[in-house]
């Protein structure tokens, strides 16, 4: 399995994509539920991304010196720890879907009163995903973790830290630092006060000196240490998902955005977000799996073939139902199969899959936040897919808007760097970039289920 990484430059007036350079890195499955990354790759895929777009902007002929600020986007819970005197990892990184720490994670919720999944504090329910249960693993299995907590050579982060980290110098002077998008989910960080949590903890038995300091996603973090673009400031740090609400300009209240990648994370302006864990990763389950598409383009044709499921279902637990349920024992089932059913039904009812959890999580932010969304703003890899986008509108019975711009996710975390004090090349308000142009998607059938008039116009 292959995760793509990207650099992009974008200009600082129009938020138009300069330039664009992508490198393809490895995941392992050493073992069933397992999902690790060699962190050394993924640092080797940033800085080859970064002198690649450097020398396509030379192609192009844009000095590099204009580049002002660098952004940092990533997988939020993916869990690292290395050592700070050698610079070296001390295991790969455990990625967020990873599933080994199940049974930590259910003697946990045992020995809390009531076995309530729930921690306030931090706003999320003790679960997999997050980092704190696999930095307790790490420190539980990894001899060389423990040791290096031992002897006070330990540094905890998720993958933008390790970047950064590494960026501004690594052994000799690099910045420990982390935001506070990706704080928020690694269960130590007291939402309330901003900062890590000494009770969160003292809960997990994690000591607090190995933790990143908590910085907010848009301020002057360190500079580039070595590379084409050393002294640049980094200045611009956010979850993926943060960045792309970001990118995406979902700046007033409200507003909502759903990025389509291996899973489907929906984020609202209030700070709600709910995770899917199986959206992409469907499709490619049904080339990689069952071999009924030979790429995941295909799946497109095949399900239009038919325009139905034919009262088939698939509900793609690969890994365990996220958001809004939190099971994480739940499986994969597929259902209502007849005779008639073929390859085509399955395709479309993989793709309702995505449209259905996705309404699952729009209903409980509906409800959690008492205003219904009135449209929803997309992005990712499956938005290419048009079928699933007039699904995605027909399911919900609202719009569905799709930016002609396919990396948003990468133009908020430039954003986030360019808005930065000191950097200052835009700011973070509704209006100060042109607004990008959008694909929109109507929804072809009214909460009744009935077909609407321009439907039947067609
Ligand atoms: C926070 O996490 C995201 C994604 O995981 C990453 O892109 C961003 O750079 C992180 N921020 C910091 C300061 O590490
Ligand atoms: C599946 O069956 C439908 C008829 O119900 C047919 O139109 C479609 O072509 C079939 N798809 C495949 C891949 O055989
Ligand atoms: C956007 O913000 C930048 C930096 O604050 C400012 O220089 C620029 O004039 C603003 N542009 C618009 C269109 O408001």
């Amino acid at each position: 399995s292959v995760i793509n990484r990207f650099t992009s430059v974008f200009d600082s007036k129009t938020a138009e994509l300069l330039s664009h350079h992508q490198v393809g890195i490895k995941q392992s499955f050493p073992k069933e539920g397992w999902v690790e990354e060699d962190p050394k790759e993924i640092l080797q895929s940033v800085y080859e991304c970064m002198e690649r777009t450097c020398e396509k902007l030379g192609q192009l002929n844009i000095d590099i010196s204009n580049i002002k600020a660098v952004g940092v986007t990533n997988q939020r819970e993916t869990t690292l720890v290395w050592d700070k005197e050698t610079g070296e990892p001390l295991y790969n990184a455990i990625v967020w879907l990873d599933l080994r720490t199940q049974s930590t994670v259910e003697r946990l919720i045992n020995s809390t009163p009531g076995k309530n999944k729930n921690q306030l504090k931090t706003g999320l329910p003790i679960s997999t995903y997050f980092s704190a249960v696999k930095l307790r693993w790490l420190m539980d299995n990894v001899e060389e973790v423990a040791e290096a907590v031992l002897t006070h050579r330990a540094m905890f982060g998720t993958v933008d830290s390790w970047l950064i980290w590494c960026l501004t110098g690594g052994k000799s002077g690099g910045v420990h630092v982390t935001d506070v998008t990706n704080a928020s989910r690694t269960m130590l960080f007291n939402i309330h006060t901003l900062d890590w949590d000494p009770e969160l903890c003292k809960y997990f038995d994690v000591p607090m000196e190995i933790l990143p300091q908590v910085k907010s996603s848009s301020e002057i973090y360190g500079s580039m240490n070595s590379g084409s673009l050393a002294g640049v400031p980094i200045s611009g740090c956010l979850g993926d998902q943060s960045a792309a609400l970001v990118g995406q300009m979902c700046f007033q209240d409200g507003q909502a955005k759903n990025t389509y990648g291996t899973g489907c994370f929906l984020l609202r302006n209030t700070g709600i977000k709910g995770s899917v864990a199986i959206a992409g990763a469907v499709v490619r389950w049904l080339k990689d799996n069952l071999g009924i598409i030979q790429s995941s383009a295909e799946i497109e044709k095949l399900a239009g073939d038919v325009g139905s499921s034919y009262g088939c279902y698939f509900v793609p637990a690969f890994s365990g139902l996220y958001a809004p349920y939190w099971e994480p024992s739940a499986r994969g089932i597929i259902c209502g199969l007849t005779q008639f059913t073929n390859r085509s039904h399955l395709a479309f009812a993989a793709l309702e899959a995505v449209c259905f959890q996705t309404r699952e999580i729009l209903e409980a932010m509906n409800q959690d936040y008492g205003v219904p969304l009135t449209q929803l703003q997309v992005d990712g890899g499956m938005t290419s897919n048009r079928l699933l986008m007039q699904l995605q509108a027909d399911v919900l019975c609202i719009p569905v808007v799709k930016p002609s711009m396919s990396e948003t996710t990468a133009l908020g975390a430039a954003m986030a760097a360019g808005a930065a004090e000191g950097v200052g090349v835009w700011s973070l308000t509704p209006g100060n970039l042109t607004t990008i142009p959008t694909d929109k998607y109507q929804p072809l059938i009214n909460p009744e289920g009935e077909r609407t008039a321009s439907d039947l116009d067609q």
